[in-house]
């Protein structure tokens, strides 16, 4: 059966979401407010769209409510900065994200730290960051702890392996490294990071147990660079033209699915495989928001 090593981060995402629907109605039960997440969403790119709908749906299934501001993308970024500090003030909202990227006259970093940790559940704040960095207690960023999540519910061994991360982004390659060497869910991994400076690349790559693709270049990890039996975990989302395609796109992975996945011992397919524990470890952390878990 040619598919069944793929990793199911559809299905796994779904046991999550039931798990946390089953605590939402232990909330309500007990005559407490259901959790509340809030997303701004600025401008109208396609990609953001998707995602932020996609997370205000996954709310509606788990029985979060949910806000989602909308701004066009000539909003200032003083205004922005308003918007932020009002969705910190508001006792109602237990976590809210700003949808990236911003328009180019926003500094996204100046955004994210204006987020109150507490309230920070994408876990992009320098606070969260540092914290996760020394092990304390931490909203952790949500594609990075997918990541593990996901490996170690499909039973995927990863303790002291070798496990080469492709991309050094703030949102995935940097911080998915440093929890892959952590003890956290048994990961325990040696990780080595490239990213585009990184000579001898493909002979690197070779050597990993565990591949993670986080680059945003469809179709770069080809079969010479992976060992037979590897892990590997595609992170790319990149949209392609595609005629065939209702919506008239594809999304295409950073790994050339067709040539590695008859060598990989188990492989996530884009869409299907690391997208939806993104939106699935976005919910765990608006629900240990809500409960005061973290801070
Ligand atoms: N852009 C790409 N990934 C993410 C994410 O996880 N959160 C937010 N807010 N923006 C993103």
């Amino acid at each position: 059966n040619a598919t069944a090593h793929l990793i199911d981060g559809k299905q796994t995402a779904e046991d999550i979401k039931v798990e946390i629907a089953a605590e939402v109605a232990h909330l309500l039960a007990a005559g407490q407010k259901v959790p509340h997440l809030a997303a701004i969403l600025v401008g109208h790119d396609g990609g953001s769209e998707t995602y932020v709908r996609n997370k205000v749906l996954a709310c509606e299934r788990v029985g979060y409510a949910s806000t989602l501001l909308r701004f066009d993308d000539d909003i200032t970024e003083a205004e922005l900065l308003a918007q932020v500090a009002a969705l910190n003030e508001n006792a109602d909202i237990d976590g809210f994200i700003v949808q990236l990227p911003l328009p180019k006259h926003i500094d996204p970093e100046k955004v994210i730290e204006a987020i109150r940790p507490e309230k920070d559940v994408d876990g992009f704040h320098p606070m969260n960051l540092g914290r996760m960095v020394a092990g304390l207690p931490a909203l952790l960023p949500a594609t990075p702890s997918g990541i593990v999540e996901l490996m170690a519910r499909q039973g995927i061994k990863t303790s002291g392996k070798h496990c080469v991360v492709i991309g050094r982004s703030n949102i995935v390659g940097t911080p998915v490294s440093i929890l892959l060497a952590k003890n956290l869910e048994n990961a325990n991994c040696t990780v080595t990071l490239c990213h585009s400076r990184t000579q001898n690349l493909p002979e690197i790559v070779r050597q990993a147990d565990i591949i993670v693709a986080a680059i945003g270049r469809p179709e770069f990890v080809t079969a010479d660079m992976v060992k037979p039996g590897a892990i590997v975990i595609d992170v790319g989302t990149t949209r392609v033209t595609d005629a065939n395609k209702k919506s008239g796109y594809s999304l295409k992975g950073d790994v050339n699915f067709a040539e590695v996945a008859p060598l990989a011992a188990r492989i996530t397919p884009v869409p299907g495989g690391v997208g939806p524990m993104t939106i699935a470890m976005l919910l765990l952390n608006t629900l240990r928001a809500a409960k005061g878990e973290v801070y």
